[in-house]
């Protein structure tokens, strides 16, 4: 395992190399675009399934294997994942719930990771990918709700030393696929700080709406803070 200390340096030498084809492939991330190769090496396949004929029924599954960004939690990823949130404790305390010192062990890990892997029904967790397909953060689809609303909440952060390169776009890219085509979902939904406005970047260019709203929506930081409401639904992502 990597010392803590070293993550983000480590992370550097390959910014520049990456960053302009990372960007591209986030681009051409949208519905309709052909997957494109980034450095000789990977490839984003983005909405590689069309959402519309997905919620229709028309197309059974997302085809995972083309998901590079992203692949599912496992608890094999406890130790890096408590790693890079020591690492990113400060730099993501603004956007977070207030956590107690075991969440930032591999042992407080291991036991969110186990405890989201229990509920299948409710939780996706997945893991962020940075070029050297090292873990550089988390995304979940939680909070999923079936009947008549069949809905989720969308969630995710990136490692600051892997921030600006298009990583949570592509990510949110990813997951929002797989609650289309995978789980069959119509609707996902993401809140964000009002003054969150990398988020809200990541989100719009997902093809996101905001749709109002929630003050005192959630307590982040340890304050209840009002938080701008986006939703995408299948025919939009279509
Ligand atoms: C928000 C977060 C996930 C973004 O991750 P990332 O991998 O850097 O995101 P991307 O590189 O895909 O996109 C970031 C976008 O924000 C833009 N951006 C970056 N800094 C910005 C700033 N200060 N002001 C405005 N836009 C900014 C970038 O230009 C980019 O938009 P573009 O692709 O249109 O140019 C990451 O910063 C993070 O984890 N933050 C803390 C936790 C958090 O906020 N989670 C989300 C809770 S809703």
């Amino acid at each position: 395992m990597a010392n803590p200390a070293n993550v983000l340096e480590l992370q550097v030498p390959r910014i520049i190399e990456i960053d302009v084809g990372l960007r591209e492939a986030v681009r051409q991330q949208r519905p309709g675009r052909r997957p494109v190769s980034v450095g000789g090496k990977r490839e984003l396949a983005g909405r590689h399934v069309s959402h519309r004929l997905a919620a229709s029924g028309s197309v059974s599954t997302c085809d995972n294997e083309a998901m590079t960004v992203t692949r599912p939690l496992t608890p094999g990823d406890a130790d890096t994942v408590a790693e890079l949130l020591r690492v990113n404790r400060d730099f993501l305390a603004p956007w977070e719930p207030v956590r107690d010192d075991e969440y930032y062990t591999a042992d407080g890990q291991r036991a969110v990771i186990e405890g989201a892997l229990e509920r299948p029904d409710s939780v996706h967790p997945r893991v962020i990918l940075n070029e050297a397909g090292r873990v550089a953060g988390r995304i979940s689809l939680s909070e999923i709700i079936r009947g008549p609303v069949q809905s989720c909440s969308l969630g995710y952060w990136v490692s600051a030393g892997d921030n600006g390169r298009g990583l949570a776009t592509a990510a949110v890219g990813e997951v929002v696929a797989v609650a289309f085509s995978d789980l069959g979902l119509h609707r996902v939904q993401a809140g964000t700080l009002a003054h969150n406005v990398r988020s809200q970047r990541v989100l719009e260019r997902n093809g996101f709406t905001r749709i109002g709203m929630a003050p005192a929506y959630l307590n982040i930081a340890g304050r209840w803070q009002d938080h701008i409401l986006f939703q995408v639904v299948a025919e939009q992502a279509g």
